[in-house]
């Protein structure tokens, strides 16, 4: 029985961020981890994805040039192409989705520059699941219990737990819900933090997939120690 093709992928990784919670000069995403930057970390997974045919980077103006001399120096060239990043995450994958290898994509994943330990499987999660449903999110259970608090710091409610998750990247959209979704971005009000988000703002179903604990952020100088003591 021949099986079905795979969905044509393209994965789109905003790595414009400035990284002021890291305190370092560079860019959080260009660190090394074990003498590797973390964005190429992050790269190379993505591209190692058999349905993922192009990879799209939007990074911040002043790295443009060493984030090319990066992937050519890593072989990856061939398969990725880099843009100018916006002054936020969401205009960052806003400006990504313009890339002429958008329009020839059945699904688009988003996945921050920062996780560099997502596995080939989870991306391969989320491919399936958004083909299928339209969206999906790797998610984890949410082990603290969460209070909302106010302006003072006073405890407003505390929410029931089982039915918090915590959401991850990548996540993965049919290309045009992703690109609908950002068309209608200047309608939405307050903060969009996830690409999910966009697309729960416009009534779309999203999806879960499980998520992985060791596809952590890398946010804090503490992160990065850890991290390196993940790849010994
Ligand atoms: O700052 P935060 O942790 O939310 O960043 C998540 C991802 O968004 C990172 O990969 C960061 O580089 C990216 N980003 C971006 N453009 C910005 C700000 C953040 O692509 N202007």
């Amino acid at each position: 029985m021949s099986q079905s093709p795979l969905p044509r992928c393209v994965v789109v990784i905003p790595a414009g961020g400035v990284g002021t919670r890291m305190q370092s000069a560079v860019p959080k995403q260009f660190l090394d981890i074990q003498g590797i930057p973390i964005i190429i970390r992050t790269i190379q997974t993505a591209a190692a994805v058999p349905a993922v045919r192009h990879v799209v980077v939007a990074t911040l103006p002043s790295h443009m040039t060493y984030l090319a001399e990066l992937l050519d120096t890593y072989a990856l060239d061939h398969c990725t192409s880099i843009v100018e990043g916006g002054t936020d995450r969401r205009s960052s994958v806003a400006r990504a989705l313009e890339h002429r290898e958008i329009a020839s994509a059945d699904v688009v994943l988003v996945h921050d520059a920062v996780r560099p330990f997502a596995s080939c499987g989870l991306f391969e999660r989320v491919i399936e699941a958004a083909h299928s449903h339209g969206c999906a999110v790797p998610v984890l259970p949410v082990t603290d219990t969460i209070k909302v608090v106010d302006a003072t710091g006073a405890v407003v409610e505390t929410l029931d737990r089982s039915t918090l998750r915590a959401a991850q990247t990548p996540q993965g959209f049919r290309t045009e819900i992703l690109l609908r979704a950002h068309a209608s971005y200047d309608s939405v009000n307050g903060t969009v933090t996830d690409d999910a988000m966009l697309c729960e703002r416009n009534a779309v179903d999203v999806m879960t997939v499980d998520g992985e604990v060791k596809n952590v952020k890398i946010t804090k100088p503490e992160d990065i120690a850890w991290a390196q003591s993940l790849v010994d």
